[in-house]
Parts: structure tokens; sequence; C-alpha cells
């Protein structure tokens, strides 16, 4: 299997910075305030720890001994069941919270509200952006994305060095990595600072956070967790909520079981349907899909197994969401990585238009497809896919008999677009795919969703 080009050769990703960031809940174990240098120091220990654990087929064990390199380095003089024991309390914490809407603005917001785990904690409807705001009337921009397989994603790089990648570091997979459609933080705690203030998602304060903690049933384990003074400081107490998400997000269990059919097929114990296998082969062929070029199926040289995503930013031209509340205004675009809701890389042109590749796992359980939700089905992504190139006429806008083609990214940033198969060919040339093919690469896509049982299809 090729790797996606602008990319050099690709594998799973070596470091995670999901499972990075459960260092940092050390630091709440010893009453250190967050982010400081000790969190940072152990970032490089955790994410070989985390590979190990990967690479170990039972992840439940795996997070043990995940959790044991992290917490050594940065324990302080806790026992390791001192650890174990911060780490149970803030993930139930973690996940009440996860659940609980008088943390936001207008008391009915949680962030199960947008991530249903029904759903693989992405909407449990098929609206292109949710609503959300003081009022409950403020549309977002973007698609939710799932939860799950985070722990997966590398910290943000520009210049990707996969250590994975047969000791030749000096290949350049281009900007790979972080949380976020655009990639712009790396930590779950980090990132659930964003909806929980955003104007358009949960429209809070850490004032309000503290209050609605104090105001909790949960406000007496929260003290227990964080020490009897925390809920006196909003700061200390946004601070902890913050790590709390985080390391709910991190149960192997809930988030990364690896349950799914093609798990089962991987590890000798499914076979594949006719019409999974001929979708399989139609998904990593270079000539027609070249789909695992960017969504990794196959397992790592270390026994890893894939995370249909190798996290890089890339530029694949989706039409523009005219339903979009933004949309409305003709000169906006959302950029991704070069802005505007990312802002440190803005004014840099290559990084226009690039949107972080999404895992394919549990895709099937989606409603809203593509950073801008404009798809709802995963036959119209496919189609997509497919005809593209070959026919833009049934994706883009056709204005006075010419075809408006990649009308979602001004003309000067379409160098960054991606021209990999699929995205090699011309109108006169066939499709990618026929449909048979599409349903083929559908029914594979179909094995990707957790919880599969032995005897079911
Ligand atoms: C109003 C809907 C909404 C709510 C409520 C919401 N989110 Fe999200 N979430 C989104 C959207 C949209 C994105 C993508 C944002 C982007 O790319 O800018 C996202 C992205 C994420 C990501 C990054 C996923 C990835 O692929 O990198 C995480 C983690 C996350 N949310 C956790 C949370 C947590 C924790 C909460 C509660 C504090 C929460 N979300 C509340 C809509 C929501
Ligand atoms: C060059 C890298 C690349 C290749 C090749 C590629 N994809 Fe993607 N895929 C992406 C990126 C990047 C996105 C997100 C694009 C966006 O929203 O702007 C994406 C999004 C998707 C989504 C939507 C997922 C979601 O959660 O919204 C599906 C489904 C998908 N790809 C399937 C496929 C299939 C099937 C193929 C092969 C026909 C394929 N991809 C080939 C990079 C790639």
């Amino acid at each position: 299997m090729r790797a996606r080009s602008h990319g050099g050769v690709r594998r799973q990703a070596g470091r995670f910075a999901m499972a990075a960031a459960l260092s940092t809940l050390l630091m709440a174990c010893d009453g250190n305030a967050p982010g400081s240098a000790n969190a940072d120091a152990t970032t490089g220990s955790s994410g070989s720890a985390s590979r190990a654990q990967d690479a170990n087929a039972n992840a439940r064990a795996g997070q043990g001994a995940n959790l044991m390199k992290i917490a050594a380095p940065a324990q302080g003089g806790q026992t390791r069941a001192e650890v174990y024991a911060q780490v149970r309390r803030m993930t139930v914490l973690g996940k009440q919270m996860f659940f609980d809407p008088s943390l936001s603005g207008s008391g009915k917001m949680a962030c199960a509200s947008c991530h249903s785990p029904d759903h693989a904690f992405t909407p449990a409807n098929s609206l292109d952006v949710q609503i959300g705001g003081t009022d409950m009337r403020r549309p977002g921009m973007r698609a939710v994305p799932t939860l799950k397989y985070l722990q997966a994603v590398p910290a943000f790089a520009e210049h990707y060095h996969d250590s994975d990648d047969e000791g030749d570091e000096s290949v350049d997979a281009g900007p790979t990595g972080g949380l976020t459609w655009d990639g712009r933080v790396d930590r779950g705690s980090d990132q659930a600072r964003i909806p929980l203030l955003s104007t358009f998602e949960m429209a809070s304060s850490p004032k309000k956070v503290a209050e609605a903690v104090r105001a909790a049933p949960y406000a007496d384990a929260f003290r227990e967790a964080f020490g009897a003074r925390v809920l006196s400081d909003d700061d200390a107490t946004f601070k902890a909520v913050l790590k709390s998400l985080e390391t709910f997000e991190q149960s192997p269990e809930v988030f990364y079981p690896y349950t799914s059919k093609y798990d089962a097929y991987l590890a000798g114990n499914a076979t594949l349907t006719a019409a999974e296998l001929r979708g399989l082969q139609l998904f990593n062929d270079e000539k027609k899909g070249n789909c695992a070029s960017c969504h990794i199926s196959q397992r790592a040289k270390d026994g890893s197994p894939p995370q249909f995503s190798d996290f890089g930013l890339i530029a694949v031209g989706v039409p523009r969401n005219r339903a979009l509340a933004v949309n409305h205004d003709r000169k906006f675009f959302d950029l991704g990585a070069c802005g505007p809701e990312r802002t440190d890389l803005d004014h840099r042109a290559e990084f226009c238009g690039l949107f972080r590749t999404p895992t394919l796992r549990n895709v099937a359980l989606k409603k809203s497809f593509f950073h801008n939700g404009i798809y709802h089905s995963l036959e119209d992504v496919l189609r997509f896919y497919a005809r593209r190139d070959t026919n833009p006429e049934a994706f883009y806008p056709v204005v006075k008999g010419r075809v408006q083609k990649f009308d979602d990214l001004p003309r000067r940033y379409w160098v960054n677009l991606n021209t990999d198969p699929p995205f090699d060919r011309k109108p006169g040339d066939a499709p990618v795919f026929s449909n048979a093919e599409i349903k083929d690469v559908i029914a594979f896509l179909d094995t990707l969703t957790d919880g599969w049982q032995p005897g079911a299809h």
C-alpha cells in the first residue's frame, strides 16, 4: 500500500497526544498547577508508553501498563494504587460532567448533546452543524467529529516525521495531527475549553462552570478528588473540570475498544463476506480508491491496530455548504488550518484548505460527513470520491454553463489540493467506482463499527 504523497512513507502515528495528556492528570493528583513544566517533561515518555500499549492486543490490560509508565516519572511520592484511584475518580467525574447540561450557559447543553455515545460520540440528529449558545439558537460552522480513537492522534506538527518509518525519519509526511478538524490543540483538556466557552456551543465561562460544579450532585466527589478548597477557586475548578473530561475521554473500553468486525477479522476471528472483501480491496487498491493511503487499514509494523487515519491535514476540495449561516457571507471561507478558527497559521498560504483526515472507525454511525457536514450518507461521500473529477458538475455549482469547481477554496490555494488517486482523473475518464463498487466499499466501512459480536454477520 502506498502512502499519501506530499507525505512520504506513512503508517501508524507514533506519538499520541491524547494519551500523552494523561500525564498531566498526575499533577492534579499532586495538587500542582496544571500546565507546569512537569507535564511537558513527561510527554515524550508517555508517547512510547502508549505505543507499547497499542501494540498490546488487549487494550484494557494495555491501558494499565500505559498509565504505569506515565505515572512513574511524575507521581511524586504517590503510590501506584493512589494514582489509579485518582484516575478512577477523575474518570467517574469526567463522565458525569460530560452528560451535565448545567455546565452550559443555557443550562440545556452537555458535551453529550453533540457527542452522543450511541453514535460513536457524534450527534444523534442529522443536522449539518449543531445549534447552541445561551439562547440555543446559534448555529455552529463545522460538523461534529467522533470522539473515538483520538488517543492515537499525534500532537500537531507542521512537518511530521514518523519514528515508526523503518528508521527513516528524514521523510517529511507534511502537516499532521492535533485535535479538531484543523489540529489547533493537542490535549483533551485544551480542547474541552473550546466548546465550554464557544458562544455558539456551550456558551459558558469558568465562573459559571465553577458555580455549576458547586451545585452539582458530584460536588463532594469533586472535593475528594481535587482537595477540600478547590471549589472556592473558580480557575482551579475549571481546570480540574477540563482534566476530568480529558481523563474520561481516555477510557479505553469506551473510546478505543477495537471491537469491530474488522478487528476480529485481523485477529483471525471473523471472515468477511464477499462484498466486504471486495470493498476492502477497492479501499486499498492504489489505482482505485487508494483510500488506505490516508485512512490506514493495515496493522503497523509494531502490530498496533490500524486507526483508519494517518491524521494528515489534507485538502480534498469539499464543496461549499451553502446552507451554513457563516457561508451566507460570500467572502467567508473556512480554510481549516490557516483559519479563521485556527489562528497560529494564518497568512501561511500552504495551510489553507487543509483539514485533518478523520478516522473511519464507526463512520457508519455518523449522520453528517466532511468538515462542513455537507453530505448525509456514505453513498453521497463515496459518489464524491468516485466522480469529483470525472463529473464535477454533479457536486459544484454550474454558472453560465461553467462548473465552479472547488467553490469553497479561493483559487490561489488550489495548489494545496491533493492530486493522488482517487483525485487524479478528468472529465471523460471512467469514475473511480461504479455504483456496485460503491456498495461494496460501504459494506466494508460497515465492518469498522465497534461492538461486533461473533455470530453476527
Ligand atoms: C454544540 C455541539 C458541541 C458540543 C456541545 C461539544 N462539542 Fe465537541 N466538537 C464539536 C465540533 C463541531 C467539533 C469540531 C470543532 C472544530 O473542528 O473546530 C468538536 C470537536 C471535539 C473534539 C476533537 C475531536 C477531534 O476529532 O479532534 C473533542 C475531543 C471534543 N469535541 C470534546 C467535547 C467535550 C469534552 C465537550 C463538552 C465540554 C464537547 N466536545 C461539547 C461540537 C460540540
Ligand atoms: C489524500 C488523503 C485521502 C484519501 C486518499 C481519501 N481520504 Fe477520505 N478523507 C480525507 C480527509 C482530509 C477528509 C476530511 C475532508 C474534509 O472534511 O474537508 C476525509 C473524509 C472522509 C470521510 C468522511 C468522514 C467524516 O467523519 O466526516 C469518509 C467517509 C472518507 N473520507 C472515506 C474515504 C474513502 C472511502 C476513500 C477512498 C475512496 C478516501 N476517503 C480517500 C483524506 C483522504
